[in-house]
């Protein structure tokens, strides 16, 4: 099972990429794949209509193929990164021909330094899914808070209580995406 990862931050040392990488080694049966998202020309309906940019057409092939969707974001301002957003307007146009039609799963993780955990990026990320149709995860709910104490230097958890959450959610994202495939 193919899945593709949005991360929201396009940051070279990101915590929020880091939390992705260590989220996989919890769900061995998928395969995971990084899409690119800081390359894509913001949304303008006018190329849409003319030439599509080389950018927005692969990453709508790579959308398209995918089995499920894993969101893995930081909050921005109580809401999600442009970058993601922007990403989220190109996959689901031209209108009509949305590349994440189709009802396929997905989960969104939501990360900060902080203690809320973003859960402002995390509740504006899933109502945008919900109108581009990707069957989100209800639980567990995934508020990855004080991020920046949860790794080792090898990027695994480093406390019982972080790797209990993260099989929590691999075992429940595994079987959501097996019960939708
Ligand atoms: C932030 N940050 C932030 N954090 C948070 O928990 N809630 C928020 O609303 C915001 N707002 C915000 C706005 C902008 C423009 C930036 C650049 C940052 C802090 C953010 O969580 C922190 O920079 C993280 O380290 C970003 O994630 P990455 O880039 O490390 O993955």
């Amino acid at each position: 099972m193919a899945i593709a990862v949005l991360v929201g931050s396009l940051r070279t040392d990101s915590i929020t990429r880091k939390i992705a990488r260590a989220l996989e080694p919890f769900m061995p049966s998928l395969q995971f794949e990084h899409v690119e998202i800081g390359n894509l020309p913001l949304y303008n309906q006018d190329l849409d209509d003319t030439t599509p940019p080389p950018e927005w057409t692969a990453f709508r092939e790579r959308m398209r193929a995918a089995n499920g969707y894993l969101f893995v974001t930081p909050e921005y301002n109580r809401t999600i990164p442009g970058a993601l957003k922007n990403a989220l307007d190109v996959g689901s146009r031209p209108g009509g021909k949305s590349s994440f039609a189709g009802s396929k799963p997905g989960a969104v993780v939501s990360v900060s330094p902080f203690l809320l955990g973003g859960f402002g990026a995390n509740h504006h990320l899933r109502q945008a899914l919900v109108f581009l149709d990707v069957a989100v995860l209800q639980q567990p709910e995934m508020y990855v808070n004080k991020a920046l104490e949860l790794l080792d230097d090898e990027g695994a958890p480093k406390q019982d209580a972080t790797k209990k959450l993260f099989e929590k959610f691999g075992a429940a994202f595994t079987g959501w995406i097996n019960r939708l495939s």
